[in-house]
């Protein structure tokens, strides 16, 4: 069976809420889709809220990274009870490496972050590489990638296609590493996947768009090639 990663961005998982909406009809997605693999799951406001409040407090990055990935561990938990199942690896991963050997028992692995320094789109290309998946969805409330901020940038052109390569100069414009930065995409995330051809869709939180990025219809969101 071919084998997909799935990041599932924070704020789309948890809006002011659990976001229901879109996060039963996934899990029922995943049931009957025919494909096997990984689900990451982000941190998102509650994630940043505790950086903030670490900062204010004097904990450095290293300690607001290890906060905020209890945060994505704790909506990976939450997510991984909820489609519990004999085909669904009973754990949280705590490792690229644990997934590699999980895939050969169980369908799908639910994975939040695994170190600092890290996102969790890192977590997802890192999955991917360990477990071959030779695609990364990922799912985030903005409908693909830009060429600049679109929320700054009236301007801002979406990207259709592009190679990672080039994308990959964008990314590194604004990284700074900081815990709960907004990354566009994480550039760790986008080396792993040059590095080992991995495919990253972004779409955002519909079915329909997934379901086409999936099997490698034309979605309406952002495809990087490596
Ligand atoms: P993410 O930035 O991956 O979550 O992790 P997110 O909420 O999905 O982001 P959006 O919603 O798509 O924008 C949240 C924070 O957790 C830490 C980092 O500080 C990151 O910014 N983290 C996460 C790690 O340090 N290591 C990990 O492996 C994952």
């Amino acid at each position: 069976m071919e084998r997909v990663v799935f990041s599932l961005g924070g704020s789309v998982f948890y809006n002011n809420g659990i976001n229901f909406e879109f996060v039963e009809p996934f899990i029922q997605y995943l049931k009957r889709l025919d494909r096997k693999g990984a689900v990451v799951i982000g941190g998102g406001q509650v994630a940043r809220e505790f950086i903030e409040a670490g900062r204010r407090l004097g904990l450095n990055e290293y300690e607001c990274d290890l906060i905020a990935i209890q945060e994505t561990r704790k909506n990976a938990t939450l997510f991984l009870y909820a489609i519990r199942s004999e085909d669904v690896y009973p754990r949280v991963l705590k490792s690229a490496e644990e997934a590699g050997v999980a895939i050969n028992h169980y369908r799908w692995l639910v994975s939040g972050g695994f170190f600092p320094g890290i996102t969790t789109d890192a977590v997802a290309t890192m999955v991917a590489e360990a477990i071959g998946a030779p695609k990364v969805i990922n799912i985030s409330r903005v409908d693909g990638l830009y060429d600049k901020d679109p929320k700054r940038f009236k301007d801002a052109k979406k990207i259709k296609r592009a190679p990672i390569k080039e994308f990959l100069k964008i990314a590194v414009e604004g990284d700074q590493r900081k815990a709960g930065e907004n990354f566009v995409f994480d550039i760790i995330a986008l080396k792993i996947a040059q590095r080992s051809r991995i495919q990253l869709e972004f779409v955002p939180p519909n079915i329909e768009e997934i379901d086409k990025a999936v099997k490698g219809e034309p979605h309406i969101g952002t495809t990087l090639y490596p």
